[in-house]
């Protein structure tokens, strides 16, 4: 049994999707959570400007003596890490990585894909998938204002439902079966999408993840066995824009603390 924290992170409120599934599989953990929005959006940078916001946030959760850290951002994943993975003492959990296979095996021959910029240049997803499946047709895509449509709560302003709109329909012409919603961000357009196409296509990974998630913290003796658990958020920058973006999905009392 192990009583350290468990820590996120994320460029803004897109990890919170992830982070609601896995409290809700383990609720008496201690959290903490970094939304990153003085780098935001993450979808923009370079591979190594990537890597190095990922370091220095790796770096405080060092401080902060973490057990784990979740990369629930599908950028960073993409982009750091191989290149981070043994640098630390913390267990870390890619998002991608880690749900490739799940995804992989579902009976279907046509998927798509939506990210940023950033884990589309990767080709991590489609890498990924294809270990676990050859055969599969991978249809990447990436949809750059997406994430700033989340992050300024801008979802039902009519030029953003344009906007979802036009990359769904191109998407769509490959008729995929299934479609990954690869960037923590886009669950909180599903109310969106869903005027568009069936719901049921969509893949959120967080589904996924955060199941393997507990399965591998129980396998490494890793769980806490207290009876209540606790959340902390940090931003590095807009505390009340993250506060007021996170509404939709969770909803919080207290503003985060600034680093
Ligand atoms: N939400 C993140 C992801 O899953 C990054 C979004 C961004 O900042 O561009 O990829």
């Amino acid at each position: 049994m192990d009583k350290r924290p468990i820590a996120f992170f994320d460029s803004g409120v897109g990890g919170l999707t992830v982070f609601k599934k896995v409290k809700e599989k383990l609720p008496n953990e201690d959290y903490l959570y970094f939304g990153d929005l003085k780098n935001s959006p993450y979808g923009a940078k370079s591979r190594e400007e990537l890597i190095e916001i990922a370091d220095e946030i790796f770096r405080f959760f060092e401080k902060k003596d973490v057990k784990a850290v979740i990369m629930a951002c599908n950028t960073t994943s993409a982009n750091t890490y191989e290149v981070l993975k043994d640098k630390y003492k913390f267990k870390i959990y890619p998002i991608i990585q880690s749900c490739a296979e799940i995804i992989a095996q579902l009976p279907v021959e046509k998927i798509g894909v939506f990210a940023t910029e950033a884990t589309i240049k990767s080709g991590v997803y489609e890498r990924e998938l294809k270990k676990y499946n050859p055969n599969l047709k991978v249809f990447e895509m990436s949809c750059p204002p997406w994430v700033k449509i989340v992050e300024q709560k801008l979802q039902t302003a009519p030029t953003s439902i344009n906007c979802i709109r036009e990359y769904l329909e191109k998407m769509l012409k490959n008729s995929p079966e299934k479609i990954i919603l690869g960037c923590t961000h886009y669950p909180y357009l599903l109310d969106i999408l869903e005027n568009f196409t069936s719901r049921d296509i969509f893949i959120d990974p967080a589904e996924y993840f955060a199941e393997l998630i507990k399965e591998d913290l129980n396998l490494n003796n890793l769980l806490n066995d207290k009876t209540t658990g606790s959340e902390q958020f940090f931003v590095s920058a807009n505390r009340k824009e993250f506060k007021q973006a996170s509404s939709i999905f969770y909803p919080m009392n207290e503003l985060p603390i600034l680093v």
